[in-house]
């Protein structure tokens, strides 16, 4: 029904009401009716039955084939308080069906077939306090502020639906909400569902089956549980990094590309601590053989013409080390991001060859230090690293 039809509903209801309400309506076949209730429960009913008493407060429809709730006859229920349609085929559009049953505090509509909910369908249900609306699997969109007017509502059940997402403000705005059911639901945890997820974990409500609340989309966080997502979802969506091969794990949420740091990465940071043992260890050999040919601080290269040679070697291979040392851990530490099996390599290669260059060294014979030779190929190659990471950071050259 579209909008422009609904002045004329409103007047069928007018003119069907005072013809209806004229005649007594008795409970209709199959039905038991007693204390203003009709219980019409798995009776195979085709459609809506058509002889509803008017004072009817709860009406029971539940289990069976009805297809449509024709707004004018149900709106002749202007009392009706409970309403339970669970168990049929209902698909229709449900923008016009609820106008008069303003009372209607209890509404279940779960296991129908649903498609969508829009901000008419329960515009006018002011009273709602209860709506159940899960396991309606066509139902896929729940438009924003659906629920703006139903200001009472306590319990909300929208589990085992085809929902990908959910608004945030659709329901935390419902002041007086207790209960979300959002289970079973193939949740797209992108960018655009952190805020709801920040949501679900702070909002303190009872969500029911909570186990089950999780992840379908994208097929990376499949089957992680909402409230255990954010956390990732925080990273994801706040650290806009982009993009890298092994060492990070390209995500496309939310339309943006980001990355994760891998696991991997802690080992480029155990390879920058080796580095720093490294380090600490030629000082200290330093410092020993300060002490071994007397050569007091501040000194920094002997002259002595006996051991000022070996202390200036041992001197040397530590100096030149730290020389190049700010370039060893900037390359490590931004080309490791990105491919942090071969950081780490690399960053081995190099400790062993500064290893070898001292040890070379130490002999007192220059020439020696070039043992280390391979120490200096594995820092061109941390160089090497960073650029090309830098070059696949900027979208520069393909990645994977
Ligand atoms: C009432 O029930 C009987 C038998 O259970 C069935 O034959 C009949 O079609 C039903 N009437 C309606 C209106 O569903
Ligand atoms: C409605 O009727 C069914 C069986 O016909 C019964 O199981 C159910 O309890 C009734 N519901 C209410 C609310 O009386
Ligand atoms: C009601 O619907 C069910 C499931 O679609 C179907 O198996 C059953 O035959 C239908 N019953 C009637 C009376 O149409
Ligand atoms: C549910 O609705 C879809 C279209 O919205 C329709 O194709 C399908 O047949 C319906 N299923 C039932 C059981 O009525
Ligand atoms: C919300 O409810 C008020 C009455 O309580 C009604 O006047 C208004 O039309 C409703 N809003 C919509 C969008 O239907
Ligand atoms: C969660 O879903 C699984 C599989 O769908 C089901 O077996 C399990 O009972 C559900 N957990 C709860 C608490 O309902
Ligand atoms: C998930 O959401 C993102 C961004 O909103 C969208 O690009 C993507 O197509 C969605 N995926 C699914 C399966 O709905």
């Amino acid at each position: 029904m579209s909008s422009s039809n609904s002045p004329r509903s409103l007047r069928l209801v007018f003119i069907f009401g005072i013809g209806l309400a004229s005649k007594v309506l008795s409970c209709p076949p199959n039905c038991t009716c007693q204390y203003l209730e009709v219980n019409c429960t798995g009776r195979q009913l085709q459609e809506y039955p058509l002889t509803i008493p008017l004072d009817t407060r709860q009406l029971i429809l539940a289990t069976n084939n009805i297809s449509y709730l024709p707004s004018v006859e149900l709106n002749f229920l202007t009392d009706l308080v409970y309403l339970d349609c669970r168990e049929n085929h209902i698909g229709e559009d449900l923008g016009f069906t609820f106008i008069s049953v303003v009372k209607l505090v209890y509404l279940d509509l779960s296991a129908n077939n649903l498609t969508r909910v829009t901000f008419t369908s329960f515009s006018q249900l002011t009273n709602l306090v209860v709506l159940k609306l899960s396991d309606n699997p066509n139902l896929v969109e729940i438009e924003k502020d659906s629920f703006a007017n139903n200001s009472w509502l306590r319990h909300l059940d929208v589990s085992r639906t085809g929902l990908t997402f959910l608004d945030t403000s659709t329901v935390s705005d419902l002041a007086n909400l207790k209960s979300l059911g959002l289970s079973g639901n193939p949740w797209n945890c992108s960018c655009s569902f952190l805020e709801f997820s920040i949501w679900i974990k702070e909002s303190g409500l009872n969500f029911p089956d909570a186990e089950n609340i999780s992840c379908y989309s994208p097929s990376e966080l499949r089957g992680w549980p909402v409230p255990d997502v954010e956390t990732q979802l925080h990273y994801i969506c706040l650290t806009h990094l982009y993009h890298g091969g092994a060492g990070y794990r390209l995500r496309v949420l939310g339309g943006a590309k980001m990355v994760v740091l891998s696991k991997e990465y802690g080992y480029v940071v155990l390879t920058g601590a080796a580095s720093f043992v490294l380090i600490t260890h030629l000082a200290v050999n330093v410092a020993k053989a300060r002490k071994k040919y007397n050569i007091e601080y501040p000194i920094m290269y002997s002259t002595d013409p006996d051991n000022g040679h070996i202390f200036n070697c041992i001197q040397r291979a530590h100096q030149n080390t730290l020389e190049v040392y700010p370039a060893f851990l900037f390359f490590l530490a931004t080309g490791g991001a990105y491919h942090p099996r071969v950081a780490v390599g690399l960053g081995h290669a190099w400790i062993i060859g500064r290893i070898l260059y001292a040890y070379g060294y130490y002999t007192g014979d220059p020439k020696k230090r070039r043992r280390g030779g391979i120490g200096s190929i594995a820092l061109i190659g941390l160089v090497g690293n960073a650029l090309y990471s830098a070059l696949q950071h900027l979208g520069w050259v393909a990645t994977e």
